[in-house]
């Protein structure tokens, strides 16, 4: 055993999470799209010495927004400071967060969609002059007053841009929508992350997380992890095979195509509560006692991306292919199996 796997053995989750982020650009996998442009507008602002404008990630969680946030900086040369919607409480604080920002350096805000009003407003001024506006004085002495700060990129990061106000959407210069990703990028994200903690493991075992991962790395690394942890203790060699990977996923309760018992229970109350639908997505959550975000954030966008659910207007449905994952017959199949016994008598 080497020193690395050593001192992995101890680290929290948490821990081993940092450990397997990419730290510069060409090891990001997946996101082709976003990558080439990101490499563009950095090589563009680091020529001309200046910050780089501000950048807004947004999608499901998982994909590598807070991942993206530390590359940005890194790749532009420049210092990371992370903070969250939900920790700025007050205008002064993010005042002061802002003040002490050097040239270019980069301010990541995760969750921003979680700002408060007077904190949004502390933040329109600064990212469009790079000024604070503040008054001075009370009553007919009061006046206005605008304090320069260095020039800086704020990256802010929310799971859904649709719950972030116009005004301060329009201030970002670049937005990039973060894709679920594809079997093969997720199995290149599971052989990195078994080579960063030593573990051996054989590739049709790398491609069944990949395939079970929900298009999302961070469950990718997840599902390797414990599927390690069952082989160290099922298996003499502790090498991750395919069957070895098979059962621990079934220990987990996670199914061929990705789906764990909260989506088979969104679907199975979708199908039989619901007649396979329309129905209204706080109507599902309250009968399956998750939140409405969760559904929508976590949920919906792999059912989605599979074929099994869509959403429409009036409503979720479920789709054809859900019922034939679930093993049941949809309303189609069953109309088609009346049309085929007409056709016969
Ligand atoms: N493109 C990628 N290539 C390799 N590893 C990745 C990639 N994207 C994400 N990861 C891995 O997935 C983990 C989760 O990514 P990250 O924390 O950046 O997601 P996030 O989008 O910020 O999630 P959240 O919305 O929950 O904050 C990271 O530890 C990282 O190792
Ligand atoms: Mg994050």
């Amino acid at each position: 055993m080497n020193e690395y796997i050593k001192s992995t053995k101890n680290m929290s989750d948490n821990e081993i999470e940092n450990s397997l982020r990419p730290i510069k650009l060409s090891e990001y996998i997946g996101q082709d799209k976003i990558k080439e442009s990101l490499k563009i507008y950095i090589d563009a602002s680091r020529k001309r010495g200046e910050a780089l404008d501000h950048v807004l990630l947004y999608g499901p969680p998982g994909l590598g927004k807070t991942t993206l946030s530390h590359i940005i900086a890194s790749e532009l040369g420049v210092q990371l400071k992370v903070t969250s919607g939900p920790a700025i409480e007050h205008a002064a604080d993010l005042a002061s967060i802002l003040t002490n920002l050097q040239k270019n350096d980069v301010l990541f805000i995760d969750e921003i969609h979680r700002l408060s009003r007077s904190v949004e407003e502390v933040l329109y001024p600064a990212m469009e002059d790079y000024a604070l506006d503040f008054i001075v004085g009370k009553g007919p002495s009061a006046r206005n007053m605008r304090l320069k700060l260095q020039p800086f990129t704020l990256v802010g990061a929310t799971t859904k841009a649709g719950n972030i106000a116009g005004p301060l959407r329009d201030r970002f210069g670049i937005i990039l929508r973060l894709e679920l990703y594809e079997d093969g990028e997720l199995a290149s994200i599971v052989s990195r992350s078994s080579k960063i903690l030593n573990i051996n493991i054989e590739n049709d075992a790398i491609m069944e997380i990949a395939k079970r991962s929900r298009g999302t790395p961070r469950i990718a690394n997840r599902l390797l992890k414990r599927v390690r942890d069952y082989a160290e203790v099922k298996s003499e060699s502790g090498v991750v095979t395919l069957a070895l990977a098979k059962e621990a996923l079934k220990l987990m309760d996670i199914d061929e195509k990705g789906l764990d018992y909260v989506d088979r229970k969104f679907l199975l109350t979708l199908i039989e509560k619901f007649h396979g639908g329309p129905v209204g997505v706080e109507t599902i959550a309250t009968s399956i006692g998750e939140e409405v975000a969760t559904i929508e954030d976590v949920y919906e966008p792999y059912l989605i991306r599979l074929g099994f659910i869509a959403r429409t207007p009036r409503g979720r449905v479920a789709l054809d292919k859900a019922y034939e994952h679930l093993g049941l017959k949809s309303p189609n199949m069953l109309m088609q199996m009346k049309f085929d016994n007409i056709d016969e008598n």
